[in-house]
């Protein structure tokens, strides 16, 4: 288990199909040659913290066809949830590794790296072991969905800005990786990949979340709302009202959460 639900992960797909920017994924295929000949089964995708496979279902819906899947995640529970939806149908290799013992990742063979809702939770130490690793091979990568420190609610609240903050101090904090990116993630990327010789695309996937999507809405308060209340000095007493204004809402108010993703391709 790696505190990833599978309802958590089902809840917020739909949010992030629609926010993925599908510019940059085009590019990617084009780029692994998969608009020239669609048939060929040798490439290979390694997606990591791959969760229940959401990559595996999101790319083919843009034209992605004949990859191996391979999946990554430490957690078990998730790849078995991945294998049972799509492994009849798909080409797919599971791994169950922890993502930071880099050196034994299953990369041999890779044309591309993907990760979608991963890259704001790891460290730069992370990023420049894999990159140098990759790199050296003149693999592509994508990462997709990475926060980047942005929230804001219609209707406003006064603490909005304060809880912010407080969110966003907290997603620096280690989570098993060494100190997370975070909001500085894309930056980190983008500047990192740079140096080791790729060509960098990125582009906003926001989460414009709205009418219909009270579910995910009342998940994202409660868990900003845990967060805050374990690991900050917000007074607890306005943090509660703020949660209860924000749940009131969650049915008719509106809610953006910044995100960006990032192509790397080799030069
Ligand atoms: C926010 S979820 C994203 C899952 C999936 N990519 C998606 O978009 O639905 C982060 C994923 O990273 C995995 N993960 C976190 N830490 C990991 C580690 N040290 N090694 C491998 N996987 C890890 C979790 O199990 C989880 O599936």
């Amino acid at each position: 288990m790696s505190g990833f639900s599978i309802h958590w992960l089902d809840l917020r797909e739909p949010a992030d199909v629609a926010a993925r920017d599908k510019s940059l994924v085009n590019i990617a295929l084009d780029w692994l040659g998969q608009r020239e000949d669609p048939i060929s089964p040798d490439r290979i995708l390694v997606d990591l913290g791959a969760g229940t496979g959401s990559t595996l279902r999101a790319l083919p819906d843009l034209g992605a066809s004949n990859f191996v899947w391979r999946l990554v995640d430490v957690d078990g529970d998730l790849l078995d949830e991945a294998l049972r939806r799509h492994g009849k149908q798909l080409l797919i290799e599971d791994y169950q590794a922890d993502l930071t013992i880099v050196n034994e990742l299953p990369l041999m063979g890779a044309n591309i790296i993907t990760a979608s809702a991963l890259f704001d939770l790891v460290s730069r130490e992370f990023c420049d072991a894999l990159i140098a690793r990759i790199s050296s091979r003149k693999t592509a990568f994508y990462a997709a969905l990475n926060y980047d420190g942005n929230i804001q609610w219609s209707p406003s609240h006064p603490l909005d800005e304060k809880v912010l903050a407080a969110f966003n101090k907290d997603q620096m904090r280690d989570k098993g990786f060494g100190p997370a990116l975070g909001p500085t993630a894309t930056d980190y990327l983008k500047s990192t990949l740079q140096a080791a010789g790729y060509k960098i695309e990125i582009a906003p996937s926001p989460w414009q979340l709205g009418a219909g999507q009270q579910a995910l809405i009342a998940e994202l308060v409660a868990g900003i709302y845990n967060v805050i209340a374990t690991n900050s000095d917000v007074d607890v007493d306005t943090l509660n009202e703020w949660k209860q204004f924000r749940l009131q809402h969650a049915d008719s108010g509106n809610c953006t959460v910044g995100h960006w993703d990032l192509l790397a391709l080799p030069q």
